[in-house]
């Protein structure tokens, strides 16, 4: 009697179960937008996806710190043809992709193909870090109001010391012409210089809290976007966020917003 060949589930749930813990690889994919779960476990049947070189078999657990996951071998951190780019926005540029007014636009300081586009925004006199990216989902999905990823901010403001009782409500929320802010981290490194850590990516929003305590701004910084820093980005300057900046960001945003995973 010849020895019959187990059916093919069995052989990949024998396989399966020999294999590590860890996030299932469809939902990885998917959270770094390679698209639907369903359309990530089209692309594992398919045999597209690697996981440390070997082809990756669908039910496979990745564990993202330690396994190299790749997809038509490219690292799954990156899409092919998409550009992410982090800019130390100067005061004075103006952002949008075109200024009727002819002043300098953040879309003019960083390459012009392929075409990227702000992440939200900042006021024209508004100085520090902004994305621009042709990752629309992950536009998308930074900039919608109830993922709150956390964007920090220094502001200079007018009037000197702010009192701690000033501070107390701009943590726990001021009410401005539309609605109360949410809950934000706020100290006062020096005198008159405020960090403030919000969610929130209302219009205006920062300088509006502060001129709601009685202290105008008067220079305003963004210093983070969710996991994204640079001190030695200058003014005026951009980079390639690296792909383990892109990997941490999107996770960021998944984290943020749980109900997308
Ligand atoms: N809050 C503001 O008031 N302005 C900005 O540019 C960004 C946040």
């Amino acid at each position: 009697m010849p020895q019959l060949e187990p059916p093919l589930w069995e052989q990949i749930a024998a396989k399966n179960a020999a294999l590590p813990s860890g996030e299932r690889l469809q939902k990885v994919l998917a959270i770094r937008g390679w698209g639907s779960r369903r359309v990530c476990e089209d692309l594992i049947a398919a045999g597209r996806v690697t996981v440390n070189g070997e082809v990756a078999v669908l039910g496979r657990r990745v564990d993202t710190d330690h396994d190299h996951v790749k997809v038509d071998g490219v690292p799954i951190g990156v899409k092919p043809g998409l550009v992410y780019y982090l800019l130390n926005k100067a005061s004075g540029v103006v952002t949008t992709a075109n200024d009727p007014h002819s002043r300098p636009t953040v879309v003019d300081q960083v390459p012009l193909e392929p075409r990227v586009y702000p992440v939200g925004r900042l006021d024209i006199d508004t100085e520090g870090l902004l994305l621009l990216t042709n990752d629309g989902a992950l536009a998308q999905r930074l900039t919608h109001p109830s993922h709150g990823v956390e964007k920090e901010y220094l502001a200079e403001v007018s009037g000197g010391m702010v009192a701690q009782g000033a501070l107390r409500r701009l943590r726990q929320g001021v009410e401005l012409e539309d609605g109360m802010t949410a809950p934000a981290k706020v100290s006062q490194p020096t005198p008159g210089v405020l960090r403030l850590t919000i969610h929130e990516g209302r219009n205006r929003q920062v300088r509006r809290m502060c001129e709601a305590i009685g202290h105008p701004v008067q220079r305003l910084v963004r210093v983070r976007i969710g996991p994204l820093r640079d001190p030695a980005l200058a003014p005026g300057e951009w980079r390639e966020l690296t792909a383990g900046e892109v990997k941490t960001l999107i996770e960021s945003v998944a984290a943020a917003s749980p109900q997308l995973r």
